[in-house]
């Protein structure tokens, strides 16, 4: 079934239409930039535009957004507004945007397409996905089975949280050499290492791409991967979420 796939991450609003089945991305993707302030009624409206250019009337879509969501209603807001803590996201929007709405973590939604088409796929025991973008997101995966709405982004970390010190944009935040950088994401993935004991990282988000510029200072006794789909596997992982919802 073809859906509409959205990824709404604290800097930009990726869309495409896929093929929910396979994961094949079907169009040109098209993108905006997330309002700031990230207000419901801002995000709507961008939701609106992609509507139009997808001529999407009335067919399902599924959403990746940067918040703990549960039952359609949004739980957090780290880099969005706080319009969003407690927000009913799926009622709300569904009513503005006159489709039906699924709506799951962006994490969650890349991991989802990570561990179906890419370096996931039929790894046993427990792989962590990490998105590292405007925040830090993360996936985790025993056996293939997602545990939704891990936070790990968010472990206390000198005075304040992983996240503020090694998503990417912290470093642009801080200015952080790659060789910096990479030693703040070294702390942070053996700290997951110690905690989790997991049998592979994958890391997603855009830096990932530029993976050769901070791997001489990634150091865990762990397999750790850059994951396969890039930048589309949040808006493959909405839509395939969405397909499974009835
Ligand atoms: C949010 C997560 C989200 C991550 C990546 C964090 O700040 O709390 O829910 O997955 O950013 O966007």
């Amino acid at each position: 079934m073809d859906i509409l796939g959205i990824d709404i991450g604290g800097t930009g609003i990726k869309a495409n239409i896929v093929n929910s089945r396979t994961g094949k991305l079907k169009a040109e993707k098209f993108k905006i930039k997330t309002p700031n302030p990230a207000t419901p009624e801002a995000i709507i409206q961008g939701l609106q535009q992609i509507i139009e250019h997808f001529k999407w009337e009335g067919k399902k879509i599924g959403i990746g957004f940067p918040a703990v969501i549960k039952n359609g209603f949004t739980a957090t807001a780290t880099n969005i507004d706080e319009q969003f803590i407690n927000y009913n996201l799926k009622g709300n929007f569904e009513q503005a945007l006159k489709c039906p709405i699924v709506a799951v973590n962006d994490a969650d939604a890349a991991g989802i397409a990570e561990m179906s088409y890419g370096k996931g796929k039929g790894v046993k025991g427990l792989v962590i996905f990490i998105t590292l973008g405007t925040g830090i997101g993360s996936a985790l995966f025993f056996n293939g089975k997602l545990l939704a709405n891990t936070e790990l982004g968010h472990l206390k970390y000198k005075k304040s949280v992983f996240e503020k010190y090694a998503s990417n944009s912290a470093r642009e935040r801080l200015k952080l050499s790659w060789s910096k950088w990479g030693k703040e994401l070294n702390v942070y993935l053996n700290h997951l290492y110690l905690l989790l004991n997991p049998d592979l990282i994958l890391i997603g988000g855009g830096v990932s791409k530029h993976f050769n510029q901070y791997k001489a200072y990634i150091d865990v006794p762990v397999r750790v991967e850059t994951a396969s789909l890039l930048n589309d596997a949040g808006i493959i992982g909405a839509a395939m979420s969405a397909a499974l919802e009835p």
